[in-house]
């Protein structure tokens, strides 16, 4: 992000929060595209679709707001259980997405990444992932992570394997294993801990997400769906965060356990 403007701490201060206390990482759980769209007698696909402008909009204000990392959980390894009509429609719309929105990307000042067992996605997706992020790579405002194909279990393992790996190999010693190093084999290696987890349509479960990153993660619940979620939303749940004391299981306030 370019230094903080007069303008963003006003930004900021006519929302309620304080600039030096925003989090660095924050995660979302998108929950809630399905109910949305029966409510209103709509397809489960009508439902991803609007949930799909959202991604824009949110992308959006966390840019102008400063935060530095977001990480969306766009499909988990669950997903593909979903059926074959809904997961098609799933990968078509993240196609459309990538399609379109690389140039708001670039003029946002967003790096857009993806995480997850990427291997396993269609390779047309996989392509535009690819020129992507080769695009966006310089972009310092924001950083952009779809977690996609993703589960929290399958990354701790893919971690541990490439450590396995080491040791075989004789690279590494196993005493020489700590926090740091298994850190180093996650997906995003460079990303910080989540500072703040939202989960939308009111559910309070983690759902197989980030499981490593979230160990002092504070989590909001937000009430709406995410086809309903707005900038007004994230700024609530970001005023919940900073109305809370992080002590990372000390007894005073800490700023972080890095
Ligand atoms: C959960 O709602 C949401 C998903 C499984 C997918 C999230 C996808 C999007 C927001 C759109 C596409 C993403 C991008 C990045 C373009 P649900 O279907 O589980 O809802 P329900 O619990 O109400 O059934």
């Amino acid at each position: 992000m370019d230094d903080v403007s007069p303008s963003h701490d006003d930004l900021l201060s006519a929302a309620g929060l304080q600039a030096e206390r925003l989090p660095r990482h924050v995660a979302i759980i998108m929950d809630g595209n399905g109910r949305w769209a029966a409510r209103r007698g709509l397809e489960r696909a009508a439902g991803h679709q609007a949930g799909a402008a959202v991604v824009e909009s949110v992308t959006k204000a966390a840019v102008e707001l400063g935060i530095e990392w977001l990480t969306l959980y766009a499909f988990s390894t669950e997903n593909w259980r979903r059926p074959q009509g809904e997961v098609t429609a799933l990968i078509a719309l993240l196609d459309d997405y990538l399609d379109q929105q690389l140039a708001t990307m670039d003029r946002y000042g967003v790096r857009l990444r993806a995480i997850g067992r990427l291997d396993h996605l269609p390779e047309g997706t996989r392509n535009r992932l690819h020129q992507a992020a080769t695009a966006t790579r310089d972009q310092q405002r924001m950083t952009l992570s779809l977690a996609l194909s993703y589960g929290g279990r399958d990354e701790i393992v893919d971690a541990a394997r490439a450590l396995a790996a080491a040791v075989a190999a004789g690279t590494l010693r196993p005493e020489d294993i700590d926090h740091q190093r298994f850190a180093a084999h996650l997906y995003a290696p460079d990303a910080p801990d989540v500072d703040l987890l939202i989960r939308t349509a009111g559910e309070q479960r983690l759902s197989n997400f980030l499981m490593w990153q979230t160990h002092y993660a504070e989590y909001v619940s937000s009430p709406p769906y995410w086809p309903d979620f707005t900038r007004e939303h994230l700024l609530d749940a970001l005023r919940t965060y900073q109305g809370r004391e992080r002590r990372f299981g000390s007894l005073t306030p800490a700023a972080s356990m890095e």
